[in-house]
């Protein structure tokens, strides 16, 4: 008899799953408010698609170098100038498939089976769910409020060896952020206890009011993990960048190569190019701020006032333990009865997660104002 491997029998990605009922519901004829997609409703900045047009036109579109074109890794290295002061040398950086592609060589090259790597619960699904797949122990540090769900010092310290941490500013599913202070005293202890800190930088250029703080601002060996995915609006283009320590750059280049043996090369031509696109990026980031406060100011008003402080991204984690015990249920007959999407907390934290969930308000501003009225009916 053949047999699947154990390794492979990870968790499912619940919000994958949430998606497909709620097209299957929308298929049916069903208005349905989409507030479960953790994506951009905007498509790529216009140069970025202008620019992938001209690649196409001109280019024959074959393999790169495994860590990708140069000029596209010093166009990277110039927006770590710009946005955070840090000079980054070039060699460090590895575009790659996602963030997604850049999880699987950070984890591959940073950690053998059996190593313990510490995460925030709740926290984005596949770090849980990838580590496992390659042997590797995860450890759950159970955030609370008073931290905005964020790991600290304490809390690594109670959580016996580890060989790493992996931290989200801002996070998904909290949107909750770290300042200055708070990062460079994880990057610290890291540091003085020779753990390593992987920081995904993904949702940065998503922020209200705070400034997002990468991890090399305090640590110049952390492992930086961004994406063109959410603030530059590519979510489909496939393609994040790396930055990697020097102990590591050979490694990661050799699994790079074999992997993937080099990252899209069209959304590369496109990528470059998202750069000099603020302006309109920007336009997203202040809807998605308009959304947030349609969310913050009416969802009390249906009951739903136990949120999280929402300083980046675009979610809202809600507690909903004054409703159900049973998220995952819940969440189902939400869309199935008024036709709200939204994702069950079992996805971010398997422990608490049954009476929490998350919206996202990535959408049109109008959605979110429908999607707090009909909640308040259904609440009620
Ligand atoms: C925190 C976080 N990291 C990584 C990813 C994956 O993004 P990518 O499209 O770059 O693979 C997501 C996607 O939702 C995310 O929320």
């Amino acid at each position: 008899m053949l047999k699947p491997s154990r390794r492979g029998q990870v968790a499912p990605f619940i919000v994958m799953d949430v998606m497909s009922a709620a097209a299957a519901q929308e298929a049916a004829g069903d208005d349905v408010l989409h507030l479960e997609v953790g994506q951009p409703s905007t498509a790529a900045p216009r140069a970025v698609l202008e620019a992938a047009k001209t690649a196409l036109d001109q280019d024959r579109l074959g393999y790169t170098l495994a860590y990708g074109f140069p000029s596209l890794r010093e166009r990277i290295a110039q927006h770590y100038k710009d946005w955070y002061g840090v000079e980054v040398p070039v060699d460090r950086i590895c575009v790659t498939t996602g963030s997604s592609g850049a999880f699987q060589l950070t984890f591959l090259a940073a950690f053998d089976s059996g190593d313990r790597v510490a995460l925030a619960a709740p926290g984005y699904p596949a770090y849980r769910n990838i580590l496992s797949a390659l042997g590797i122990e995860v450890v759950d540090l159970p955030t609370e409020a008073k931290d905005r769900f964020q790991p600290t010092v304490e809390r690594l310290e109670a959580a016996g060896d580890l060989d790493g941490v992996i931290v989200a500013s801002p996070s998904n599913p909290t949107g909750t952020m770290l300042d200055e202070t708070a990062m460079a005293k994880l990057t610290g202890w890291c540091k003085a206890n020779g753990v390593r800190f992987i920081s995904d930088e993904i949702y940065h250029g998503i922020n209200f009011g705070i400034r997002s703080v990468s991890a090399l601002e305090s640590d110049p060996d952390a492992m930086i993990i961004n994406s063109f995915s959410k603030y530059f609006s590519m979510t489909g283009w496939r393609i994040g960048w790396m930055i990697a320590p020097p102990d590591l750059l050979r490694s990661v280049e050799c699994l790079a190569a074999n992997f993937f043996i080099s990252p899209p090369t069209l959304s590369q031509f496109a990528a470059e190019a998202a750069f000099d696109c603020h302006e309109e990026l920007q336009a997203n980031v202040i809807r998605y701020a308009a959304n947030r406060e349609v969310l913050l100011n009416d969802l009390p008003g249906a009951g739903l006032s136990d949120l999280a402080p929402a300083d980046g991204a675009f979610y809202i984690y809600a507690d909903v333990a004054r409703f159900t015990n049973d998220s995952v249920s819940f969440c189902q007959r939400m869309l199935k009865e008024i036709g709200v999407a939204s994702t069950p907390g079992p996805d971010f934290d398997p422990t608490r997660g049954h009476h929490t969930l998350r919206f996202s308000f990535a959408g049109a501003t109008e959605d979110m104002a429908e999607a707090c009225k009909r909640l308040k009916g259904w609440l009620a």
